[in-house]
């Protein structure tokens, strides 16, 4: 396919008004209902979700939420399109240039009608539906998804509502990597530029995040304890460089007198009272909340990803050869996801050989021949919004050596150890404090490290974080919850190099299940895929289809 601009204009008009005429009844007798009849998440699912958030809103408030807009990969082709979460999450809406406006309480337009939520979509347009696909409209976004009240994007720009009158604006960080349309005045970038007006939005007085936390706590501090704060606040700011941007913040922790820090708080205190409605944490918050926690809706669709990244894993176990590329081995698991009809991986798969797979998130995947080395796989299938996380180490000849068995025998058990803490009103963290005892008594056994307590690289990571519509999903990450799930990945990763005995350099390991979170005990809903020395090995004997899989050599 060609862009427009590469023939004579006029022509290229002529050719699509014809072309037009013939697709266009096709066009319009292809049912909405056909694109929103497999098993996405239904109508009334995105509702009640709005209806649970706006419970949370204070009085008087206004949430805003947009949908991700189209980035450009390359000249006339863009990057597959995918939904911003919250987004998706509230909505259901599966395009771009789209915004969601969610009031606490009933709003009246001019003509009298009431309403508490817009959505705004894409205007239906023959023209770009025959080269960009179908748009669902605002008779699509009434009918499927449930809105009462939805509009062309247009609409935005002439809404007539007046953002200052509400006591809170609750937003997302914006997102500052969409094009600048020039005018369009229907992409992303006019929208957000609209909002910014209209609310009143100003960055300089918008004190958030960490900062705003620095600025309260200056505010609260009495002057006597103020070099606990400028202590404090030289720690943080090697952890937040941004901080080190904020003058006030930079004064205050350098001020050599109590005069000069008493008029830096009174400045503080007054940047803090000047700031806008505008809220930029309240939504990321109890967005966090309500996706840490899975509907039966969810749970079905992401156990089927899951499910689909376990059954990819075990197609891989029966097909590898030491021949074998790391890329062929990651299109092997993403056929197998595709022929269940996931629509995409949940991030960029990794499939490192041996002393790669220390690299935590490999994706180059370039080695051509896998060897005899353990094979890191860590892939996820993403199916209808919901993304696996699943990791299987598995020896490419198909038998672990007795060093390789011994590393994975150690993060075995410290895998089995954080599932078995899966347990409801759990620290969110006890699972990873638990794998991280047994790795270091592992390593410490096997000599790897010298004392139980000593410092180390081999573990660098935590072992658990929510998955859902994100492989990182949001969480407030308090105490775990029935219908939570988490990821359980322990791993070792010893590079070449390292100070211990050679024997066990380039041996990487990493095991990673799924586990939802039960009043009783946890469930690993990844189980489908060996985890077990003895499974791997008997599942890798196994005969495969593609065993008969042989293309013809392109080599001269
Ligand atoms: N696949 C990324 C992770 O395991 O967190
Ligand atoms: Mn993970
Ligand atoms: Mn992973």
């Amino acid at each position: 396919m060609v862009f427009l601009e590469v023939f004579d204009f006029k022509l290229m008009r002529e050719m699509i008004r014809r072309l037009y005429v013939v697709c266009f009844l096709s066009l319009l007798t292809y049912s909405v209902n056909a694109q929103m009849s497999m098993d996405y998440l239904s109508a009334d699912f995105h509702k009640d979700r709005r209806e649970v958030l706006r419970a949370k809103m204070p009085k008087n408030s206004v949430a805003v939420v947009f949908a991700n807009p189209i980035r450009n990969r390359a000249n006339d082709v863009d990057y597959v399109f995918h939904q911003d979460p919250n987004f998706y999450y509230l909505t259901g809406y599966r395009e771009p240039n789209a915004v969601l406006v969610l009031f606490s309480e009933k709003q009246k337009d001019k003509s009298g009608k009431s309403f508490n939520e817009i959505l705004y979509v894409q205007r239906k347009d023959p023209f770009k539906e025959l080269w960009n696909g179908k748009r669902l409209g605002v008779e699509g976004a009434k009918k499927e998804l449930g809105f009462k009240e939805a509009k062309n994007t247009e609409e935005f720009f002439t809404n007539g509502i007046n953002f200052k009158k509400f006591d809170k604006i609750f937003i997302e960080k914006f997102k500052d990597d969409y094009r600048n349309s020039e005018g369009n005045l229907t992409e992303t970038y006019d929208l957000v530029t609209h909002f910014k007006s209209q609310s009143g939005y100003d960055p300089i007085k918008f004190v958030s995040g960490v900062k705003r936390k620095v600025y309260e706590l200056i505010k609260a501090t009495p002057i006597e304890n103020s070099a606990n704060v400028a202590q404090a606040i030289g720690k943080a700011s090697t952890y937040y460089p941004d901080l080190k941007q904020d003058e006030l913040i930079m004064q205050y922790k350098d001020a050599g007198n109590n005069a000069l820090k008493k008029e830096l708080k009174q400045k503080i205190a007054l940047q803090l009272k000047s700031t806008s409605n505008i809220d930029i944490e309240f939504l990321s918050t109890r967005m966090a909340e309500m996706r840490e926690i899975k509907t039966p809706e969810e749970l079905k669709l992401l156990t089927k990803a899951i499910r689909i990244s376990a059954i990819g894993q075990v197609e891989v176990m029966k097909a590898m050869k030491t021949n074998m590329s790391e890329i062929e081995v990651q299109g092997i698991h993403e056929f197998v996801y595709k022929k269940y009809g996931a629509e995409y991986e949940g991030y960029p798969s990794i499939v490192g050989a041996g002393n790669n797979g220390c690299i935590l998130h490999y994706t180059e995947n370039n080695k051509k021949k896998i060897g005899n080395e353990l094979v890191l796989m860590d892939l996820g299938a993403e199916y209808r919004g919901y993304t696996a996380d699943v990791t299987r180490t598995i020896p490419a000849n198909g038998k672990f050596s007795p060093e390789q068995k011994a590393i994975y025998e150690v993060v075995l058990k410290a895998q089995d150890a954080g599932i078995a803490a899966c347990k409801e009103k759990n620290a969110f963290w006890v699972p990873n404090n638990e794998s991280k005892k047994a790795i270091n008594q592992g390593l410490y056994e096997l000599g790897i490290i010298k004392t139980i307590e000593e410092e180390h690289s081999y573990f660098p990571h935590g072992t658990s974080h929510h998955i859902g519509l994100d492989v990182h999903d949001p969480g407030t990450y308090g105490k775990l919850k029935e219908n939570m799930v988490i990821t359980v990945e322990p791993g070792i990763y010893i590079p070449e190099g390292s100070p211990c005995d050679k024997k066990w350099w380039g041996i990487a390991v990493r095991i990673e299940d799924d586990i939802l979170i039960t009043k009783g005990q946890p469930k690993n809903l990844s189980k489908e895929a060996p985890r077990t020395v003895k499974a791997i090995e008997d599942m890798m004997a196994r005969k495969s289809v593609l065993d008969e899989f042989i293309l013809p050599s392109l080599d001269d």
